[in-house]
């Protein structure tokens, strides 16, 4: 049972913010459920399906909106951000709710499909994100896909600054005030890694390769498949 109050004030700021600063975001949990709803095992009746790091519940809102009858599992370790996305999901009684990592969650081998977006991002590379993606590896069947978005590290170019630059106008012209956020500079409480590196952690975690479906700027969205 969640205690805390979904407070009106940190959804709308939280989800004006994450649209203010990822170009597509507004329609990247669409094109993530309808990716993960064509895949082998997800495609089917009643499918089960796990959201980790569900945040407010963009994910959750969009395969309940295309795919009724999945049986979704939500998980976030914070209070708050799940109480809101219960609040916003009230409506859909059957959603299996944990507030809870990944990691703690010991789902073995028990969904079709899963979806984490904008989590790995935050999490250091110091053994914490191989954990993370092996337990998402392990909590599908072999052959269960995941669908995984991520702030991922920039490639450098002599361009890099333009792009950078463009970053900001973005910001600015959604409304940002202040500084926003630097795409040349280290982000606070991010540590996004290299393709080379996502693919190395993927490949020890037991899933096939990467392959891409999104970018805006460093955010990249990947599909993977666990190993049989
Ligand atoms: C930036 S939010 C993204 C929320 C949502 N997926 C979205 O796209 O808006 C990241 C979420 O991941 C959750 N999180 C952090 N570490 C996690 C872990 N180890 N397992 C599951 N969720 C985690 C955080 O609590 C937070 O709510």
């Amino acid at each position: 049972m969640l205690s805390s109050d979904p407070s009106p004030a940190r959804q709308a700021t939280y989800d004006l913010v994450v649209q203010q600063l990822i170009p597509g975001y507004a329609s990247l949990a669409r094109l993530s459920v309808s990716l993960l709803s064509s895949s082998p095992l997800a495609s089917g009746e009643g499918a089960a399906v796990l959201v980790a790091g569900c945040g407010t519940g963009a994910e959750l809102l969009e395969a309940d909106a295309q795919r009724p009858d999945w049986r979704l599992t939500a998980i976030d370790p914070s209070t708050e951000m799940l109480a809101v996305a219960q609040q916003r999901l009230r409506d859909r009684g059957t959603i299996d709710w944990h507030c809870t990592t990944v990691e703690a969650l010991g789902a073995d081998a028990r969904f079709d499909g899963a979806l984490s977006v904008l989590v790995l991002q935050s999490l250091p590379d110091d053994g914490t994100k191989l954990s993370f993606l092996t337990a998402l590896a392990r909590s599908l069947r072999p052959g269960g896909q995941l669908v995984l978005v991520d702030l991922m590290r920039p490639e450098r170019s002599p361009l890099s600054a333009q792009v950078a630059e463009a970053w900001q106008g973005f910001q600015r012209a959604s409304g940002v005030v202040g500084e926003g956020v630097d795409l040349t500079g280290q982000i606070q409480g991010f540590h996004p890694i290299g393709i080379a590196r996502l693919t190395a952690l993927v490949e020890a975690a037991g899933l096939s390769d990467p392959a891409p479906f999104f970018q805006a700027l460093d955010f990249q969205g990947f599909l993977l498949q666990r190993r049989a």
